[in-house]
């Protein structure tokens, strides 16, 4: 357990404005150096104090090699960050690497100067305290990956990334469920098993910088083609996190379909019955995988082609599906079915009427409004509290998934085409020639947010924007 007064200085360390103190008596500490961290004692704000330290390694992600990679706490990916709503977190980062780094907590909603954005990096040997408040309403499967400038997509592709899951008190769905946490990433390896990382002017570099850098090896976790298992009739809760550079996976269950019930933001207000789920660089999907085949029975997650690709780049294989994960029948007979909930949770419209003002935001390949970005400059500035709408308009042949800081937004529709139903988002993919609109509040948090395309390769090399609330 940490004292108040160790608390109280690491909040200071972040800065007083941005760290509001509760008063509050510490009643769990756990670590995540072994794992998950276990979530009981729904009744009073928790402190979860972590340290995660980033640190060269050695693994064999591949078979008969051994690959140089960068791993939290020695694993990879990162172990996973399992906290509730209204918890306090403290998370001390240590950064053994040879270069500078940081952690941003994709989608979550926290203070400026905990976001682990370009304008925090910690230097190689040094220590950051990132300390946030999980808000309420946030429930949902949310990851954490370094954000330095320049070096995003080396250091995630070197192996840097984890989950992040935020419970609620109430959670509509039975708790009865078993969950499945798939992390989905990609690489790309040379003979001694070492990572491929080409010259930026070698021609597979330029096809990287265009595409966003794929591989042809893909994982679920860390691992090639693992195998999950499932009891006939027993319904699983999957949350599915796109860790990948660039690559958008088409996913599709041979011989089932999915209920859909959440995504970045959390659950939905009622499940949708999909066959296949598209899911860009950075998004997250909740899936009900129900086991309607029989004991016994096996079937293949897989990604299916999706052409996000300019056609001078598109690699040659883009049209083959590749199989991601099998998914096992147990022997066992059949469990009666169980009762779904029609309704999740209701999710309150942010209203167009109330928008103040409306950002558009111009993508063509590398560029937002024609700029790269500028850590001097700041894009946009609005102020704290105002609901505005953000029209993001794809100029150019190619997607390009775009992510905004700190706060969740509602896509109003995409392409002229009302979205068909609400839900909490902070990444939208923008497909070539399509125009995405979204409504935001910033309802907490002044500060400096950055807007990027997900596609590493493309935020690396500056497709990214500052703004301003305050
Ligand atoms: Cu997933 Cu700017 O980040
Ligand atoms: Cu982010
Ligand atoms: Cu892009």
């Amino acid at each position: 357990m940490i004292s108040r007064r160790e608390f109280l200085e690491s909040a200071a360390r972040l800065g007083a404005a941005a760290v509001i103190v509760p008063e509050y008596v510490p009643r769990r500490i756990e670590s995540i150096d072994s794992g998950t961290i276990a979530v009981n004692d729904i009744h009073s704000q928790r402190i979860v104090e972590v340290t995660l330290t980033a640190a060269p390694t050695r693994l064999s992600l591949i078979p008969d090699a051994l690959t140089e990679v960068y791993t939290y706490n020695g694993r990879l990916p990162g172990p996973t960050l399992e906290v509730r709503e209204g918890d306090r977190v403290i998370v001390h980062f240590r950064n053994e690497l040879p270069e500078p780094t940081t952690i941003h907590w994709h989608g979550l909603h926290i203070p400026f100067v905990a976001d682990g954005s370009p304008f925090h990096p910690v230097p190689p040997g040094k220590q950051l305290d990132y300390v946030f408040t999980i808000q309420p309403g946030t429930a949902g499967t949310y990851w954490y990956h370094p954000h330095p400038n320049h070096r995003t997509g080396y250091q995630i592709a070197k192996g840097l990334y984890g989950a992040i899951i935020v419970r609620a008190a109430g959670d509509p769905l039975p708790a009865s469920l078993s969950e499945r946490l798939l992390i989905l990433s990609d690489n790309r390896f040379l003979p001694d098993g070492s990572l491929d990382f080409p010259d930026l002017r070698s021609p597979s570099g330029r096809a990287d910088a265009e595409n966003g850098r794929e591989g042809k090896v893909l994982f679920v976790n860390g691992k090639i083609m693992p195998t999950l298992s499932i009891r006939s009739g027993e319904v699983q809760r999957w949350r599915v996190i796109n860790a990948s550079a660039g690559r958008i996976y088409r996913l599709s269950l041979t011989g089932h379909s999915f209920l859909h019930v959440g995504s970045d933001g959390g659950l939905f207000e009622r499940p949708i019955e999909v066959k296949e789920i598209l899911l860009a660089p950075a998004e997250r999907v909740e899936l009900l995988v129900r086991g309607t085949e029989s004991p016994g029975s096996s079937a293949r997650l897989q990604t299916l082609p999706y052409d996000r690709y300019v056609p001078q780049t598109r690699p040659g294989d883009w049209i083959d599906p590749r199989d991601i994960l099998a998914l096992r029948y147990t022997t066992e007979s059949p469990l009666a079915p169980i009762a779904l909930p029609e309704l999740l949770r209701p999710i309150p419209p942010l209203d167009t009427a109330q928008a103040t003002a409306t950002q558009v935001m111009v993508l063509s390949q590398g560029l937002i409004n024609g700029k790269t970005m500028d850590m001097n400059r700041v894009d946009v500035r609005s102020p704290l509290g105002a609901t505005e709408i953000w029209q993001i308009e794809n100029i150019v042949g190619m997607d390009h998934p775009f992510h905004l800081h700190g706060f969740q937004f509602q896509v109003l529709e995409r392409d002229g085409v009302p979205e068909p139903y609400r839900c909490w988002k902070d990444t939208v993919n923008v497909p070539k020639h399509q125009t995405a609109r979204f409504i935001v509040r910033y309802a907490d948090y002044p500060g400096k947010w950055m807007f990027h395309c997900h596609i590493l390769d493309h935020e690396d090399h500056g497709m990214m924007g500052i703004l301003e609330v305050q």
